[in-house]
């Protein structure tokens, strides 16, 4: 009798997560536990492991179990494929070096090697099939051995991802896999054992190009792998390509500043490609110059805080996310246009120095500077950020928010509250400014903001460290927060002593005076009830 492996599949999983909503694989199960103890000699000992590391508590690795003791199972039975779990709450220490930051994590140790950042993470969908899929490819080796030159042409001819060779450098062979294990799903990587010349050389896809040759010392590269990790990286993109979805990350790898070309036409693109790529060959390992089809993926402009005038030319320092763009036109000017707008090459050049120089500035998005300040809650944007936060004189509290965001609304009254407050204090009113910034439309730089919202307090002073609210968002816990850090010494819960007794006594003051005035007319009014 034959059975659909699918349907069974279908079954078992349903009877699985009816019966274990348990995020630890059963003991009988093909899932080998591991522990702080066993978890290094076993990875170490093994050729292909995939490690769970869970918490018991997590919905996510209940949901997964029973698909992880599937695949367990068959990538067991049929591939001699090991899957393992590590209970993060059990054994923390593990999960500490292996830099577990959520639940489920799923990693790839091959080879036996331990090492948590050579270790590729499974990104894939937590199904079975998606697993096995997964590990089955993974357990084919990451570096293609060949003996003949009909047999590598033919790989570099079918070349759709850069290919990477190492012609007979055999001291090499142990870093070449290792890197290979990590970077093999964007790169191939080839060995050629019997070469009698020896080197390391970089075929692109693009073409019949000549492999680019490593031309620094083998020795270094035998020492350390970084050196060949960083070089394949930055060499295996080309000195001007164009730019799409799809190579996207081969550039956010490189960690270099990306510089853009955004075209309409191909002339646009032609008249500008040797320009371009001379300037790749000149910045290669410091910038990476791209092009990129303004048709399709003209939005990308205003990612780079520029408007979507076409041709341009922009700036992307990734690593500190600051972006650098020629001048452009105002909208109504450059809706006059009935030619596009020129792009100098002269002023590229320009700004390519500028920002090697770190001499260029960069385009801040800011919402215009308010003519005034409506209320008590001083509205920062992105131009006057700095010089408000940074004021030696001056405590400064910011709260960094998004209008969408449901916490920031259920706050701001409450800020509000905190700055009247403040503000109706002589003594504080010139010492403490309580701030916040819309983040979606202003660019802050140097400020960590990991959700919304975030609240910082910048005490005066010039070398004064930035430090995080993160108590309960009640205006007595803020006033708290700011007597214990105020540099000014403002004694927030006296001063909000002060505030309540004032307040009692005016509204005292205003009742007398309802008193009489309802007195004189209508004395009907029920609200003479609260009196
Ligand atoms: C399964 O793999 C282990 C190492 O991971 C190896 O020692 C063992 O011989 C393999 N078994 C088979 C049947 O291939
Ligand atoms: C490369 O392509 C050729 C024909 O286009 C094919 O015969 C050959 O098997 C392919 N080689 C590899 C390694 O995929
Ligand atoms: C690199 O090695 C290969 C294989 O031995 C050889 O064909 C090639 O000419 C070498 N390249 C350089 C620049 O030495
Ligand atoms: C890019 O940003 C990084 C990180 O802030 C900085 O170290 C580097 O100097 C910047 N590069 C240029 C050319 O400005
Ligand atoms: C203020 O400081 C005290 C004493 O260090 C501490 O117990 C309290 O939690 C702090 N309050 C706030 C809101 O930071």
């Amino acid at each position: 009798m034959m059975f659909n492996k699918k349907t069974l599949f279908a079954v078992s999983n349903l009877i699985a997560s009816v019966l274990a909503q348990e995020a630890t694989a059963p003991k009988d199960s093909a899932v080998v536990k591991l522990t702080n103890d066993n978890f290094k000699s076993f990875v170490e000992g093994s050729n292909l492991v995939l490690a769970e590391f869970f918490a018991p508590w997590c919905g996510h690795c209940k949901k997964l179990a029973p698909e992880y003791v599937q695949a367990a199972k068959i990538l067991k039975d049929e591939h001699n494929i090991t899957l393992a779990q590590i209970d993060c709450t059990e054994d923390q220490e593990i999960c500490m070096e292996q830099g577990v930051q959520g639940y489920p994590t799923l990693k790839v140790f091959k080879n036996g090697e331990i090492d948590a950042d050579s270790a590729q993470t499974y990104q894939g969908q937590r199904t079975a099939d998606a697993i096995v899929d997964y590990m089955i490819k993974a357990s084919l080796p990451s570096v293609i051995t060949v003996e003949d030159v009909k047999e590598l042409d033919d790989l570099l001819n079918n070349a759709t991802s850069p290919i990477i060779v190492n012609y007979g450098v055999s001291k090499l062979d142990k870093n070449f896999l290792s890197i290979a294990d990590s970077l093999n799903e964007m790169y191939t990587f080839v060995s050629v054992p019997s070469s009698k010349k020896q080197n390391i050389s970089l075929y692109l896809p693009s073409g019949a190009n000549d492999p680019i040759v490593f031309n620094g010392k083998i020795d270094d590269i035998i020492e350390d792998k970084l050196i060949l990790e960083k070089w394949l990286k930055v060499e295996a993109l080309p000195y001007f390509g164009e730019i799409d979805g799809s190579i996207f990350q081969f550039y956010v790898e490189s960690e270099l500043p990306m510089a853009y070309y955004f075209y309409v036409t191909e002339d646009q693109l032609e008249d500008y490609k040797e320009y371009f790529t001379e300037l790749g060959k000149k910045y290669r390992g410091e910038i990476n110059f791209v092009s990129i089809d303004a048709k399709q993926f003209g939005r990308h402009a205003v990612n780079l805080n520029m408007k979507e005038q076409f041709p341009m030319f922009a700036i992307h320092n990734l690593t500190a996310n600051l972006k650098y763009g020629l001048p452009q036109l105002t909208d109504e000017e450059y809706a006059e246009l009935t030619i596009p707008p020129v792009v100098d090459k002269a002023d590229i050049t320009k700004l390519i120095t500028d920002f090697v120089d770190h001499k260029a500035e960069p385009i801040v998005q800011s919402e215009e500077i308010p003519d005034i300040q409506e209320t008590n809650v001083y509205k920062l944007v992105g131009k006057t950020h700095d010089d408000i936060v940074y004021d030696n004189q001056k405590d400064v509290l910011v709260k960094y928010y998004a209008p969408w965001c449901g916490h920031c609304k259920r706050l701001a009254p409450i800020y509000e509250e905190l700055a009247d407050i403040l503000a109706n204090d002589k003594n504080a009113q010139n010492k403490i400014v309580i701030a916040e910034i819309d983040d979606t439309v202003n660019d802050i730089m140097g400020v960590e903001i990991p959700g919304y919202p975030t609240i910082v307090f910048y005490p005066a002073g010039k070398d004064a460290e930035p430090i995080l609210f993160e108590s309960a968002r009640t205006v007595e816990a803020f006033l708290e927060f700011i007597k214990n850090n105020s540099a000014n010494k403002i004694d927030g819960p006296a001063i909000y002593e002060d505030y309540k007794r004032e307040l009692k006594a005016k509204q005292k003051a205003k009742r007398e005076a309802e008193l009489e005035n309802d007195n004189d007319d209508d004395e009907d009014d029920y609200d003479h009830d609260e009196l």
